[in-house]
Formats: structure tokens, C-alpha cells, sequence
């Protein structure tokens, strides 16, 4: 497994293997490596793919000021031993400085899906996302990039950045992974307490047992959490939704404590 943390290097390397015929995927992350990134993995190679670049990078440009970027998780060691074992072929490990340069001046904003939701909750955190997946898109070259649908709106905002800037790519979506509890895979949660795990659940039951938003939205208060927004969207156009029904995703953002948590369910 190749490590990189020169974004001209793999640049090179991966410019070169393309012109070649290789077919190359990329899974960006932000390390902190949970079964939830290691199925992305495992859809590339489902996929075919002859090179599989993982991009760890706690990318600062994607979170507000009063968000969690100091603490984020960073696990550099065990995270190079998961994706040798999952069968990565390059992980890409850049520092700030080497994405950012001094005077970097140059931000990639998607201007309708990235408003509500999450974006609407955390602004300038979509421009982040487009920014650095944009960037990574051009450094590894991939045939096609794979995300996890737990990051519902992510996942919508980077496809209309594909189809509006003409990116020469396919993205996968990944379906959900889930602890046997329920409670979606995320690095976050790592911060919660036993208590806080168990007030979490009532997203993941909540959802599944969905019967309406007034009433999921209950359901989480009752167990403590903090609600964020619970909202049915048009899964395409993310245009607000008052019942759920084909074509639909539900969506939930709470709080666990300090923990954000975000999980949905596409119906
Ligand atoms: O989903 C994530 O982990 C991040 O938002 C991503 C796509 C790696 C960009 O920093």
C-alpha cells in the first residue's frame, strides 16, 4: 500500500495509471476508520476497481468556528492498518498546510441543496465539503468516488458538483452501516457516554419505526436528545416534503449531549 502526502506526487502516480487504463476509486474520509468506511472499500472492489485511494483528511475548512475540529478524532496509525487490511491500495495523508496553501483563495460553493438541513444549521460546511472534494477529485483522479449514505445531503450536493462542473467521474453511494444496536456508524461516536449511547437509539428505532414527523420528533425529545431539525425531503430535489412516501428521505439531526448526530432513512 502506497502512502502519500504530497498532492503533487499522487497526482502524478494517479494521472499516470489512468492514462494506462486503470480504473481508479477513491474513498475520501476524515480517518477515525469504522466498519462504516470500510464497507466503502469494499464497494470499490466490488466495483472493479485496480486502485482504491483513501483520503484521510480532517478537513478544517468544513467546520465552524464552534465546532468539534481540534477534538476530531485523528488515528493515523490504526487507520493505515484498517485500510491495508481492507485491501486499499494508496491512502493519501495530507496536512492543512498542503491542501491550503497560504492565500489559497479559491472555494467551490453549491448555492440550492447545501441550504437547508445540515447546511442550513452549519453554514459555509457544504462550501468545505465542495472545496476539498473537488480538490481531491483532481489530485487522485478517479474513475468513480464512493460515500456513505448516512451523509444523505452530502452525498445529493457532491453529485449536482459532478453534473455542474463536469467532473469525468462516477459516485457510488454506500448503503448505511450499523452497530448491531442500531446507532449509525460514525466517528462520533466516540465521544458518547454509555448514557448518551443509549439516547441515541431512539433515531435509529425512531426512523425505523417512523409513522410521522411530529411523532418521531417526541420520540427523540422523550429520550433526551437535543433535536436539530427532523425533516422529510424530495430525496432528489431536497424540497421539504409534509408526508413521506416513494421517492422521500427522512432526516434527523440530534444532539446526545455535546454530540451531533445525523441519520435518515430513504423511503
Ligand atoms: O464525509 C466525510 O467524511 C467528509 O465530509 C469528506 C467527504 C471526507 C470531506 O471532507
Amino acid at each position: 500500500m502506497k502512502i502519500f502526502r504530497d498532492a503533487a506526487k499522487l497526482q502524478k502516480w494517479s494521472g499516470a495509471l489512468r492514462r494506462k487504463g486503470a480504473r481508479i476509486a477513491l474513498v475520501p474520509t476524515m480517518g477515525c476508520l469504522h466498519e462504516g468506511h470500510i464497507s466503502l472499500i469494499e464497494a470499490a472492489k466490488r466495483r472493479g476497481a485496480d486502485e482504491i485511494i483513501v483520503s484521510i483528511f480532517v478537513n478544517p475548512v468544513q467546520f465552524g468556528p464552534n465546532e468539534d475540529y481540534a477534538k476530531y478524532p485523528r488515528e493515523e496509525k490504526a487507520d493505515l492498518k484498517k485500510c491495508r487490511a481492507a485491501g486499499a491500495t494508496a491512502v493519501f495523508l495530507p496536512t492543512p498546510e498542503e491542501m491550503y496553501m497560504p492565500g489559497h483563495s479559491v472555494y467551490v460553493d453549491e448555492e440550492s441543496l447545501s441550504k437547508g438541513l445540515c447546511g442550513g444549521r452549519r453554514p459555509g460546511h457544504f462550501r468545505g465539503v465542495c472545496t476539498v472534494v473537488a480538490k481531491l477529485f483532481n489530485i487522485a483522479h478517479p474513475d468513480f468516488a464512493v460515500f456513505g449514505q448516512k451523509d444523505f445531503q452530502q452525498v445529493q450536493v457532491v453529485k449536482r458538483m459532478v453534473r455542474d462542473l463536469n467532473f469525468d467521474l462516477d459516485v457510488v453511494v454506500a448503503p448505511i452501516v450499523r452497530e448491531k444496536s442500531g446507532l449509525a456508524k460514525s466517528s462520533r461516536n466516540t465521544y458518547l457516554s454509555e448514557k448518551e449511547r443509549k439516547m441515541a437509539l431512539a433515531i435509529s428505532e425512531g426512523l425505523k419505526e417512523f409513522r410521522s414527523l411530529a411523532g418521531l420528533r417526541r420520540r427523540l425529545e422523550k429520550a433526551g436528545l437535543k433535536v436539530d431539525y427532523v425533516e422529510c425531503v424530495d430525496s432528489e430535489t431536497l424540497a421539504a416534503r409534509k408526508r413521506p412516501g416513494r421517492g422521500c428521505t427522512v432526516l434527523v439531526a440530534a444532539y446526545a449531549g455535546s454530540t451531533r448526530l445525523i441519520d435518515n432513512r430513504v423511503f
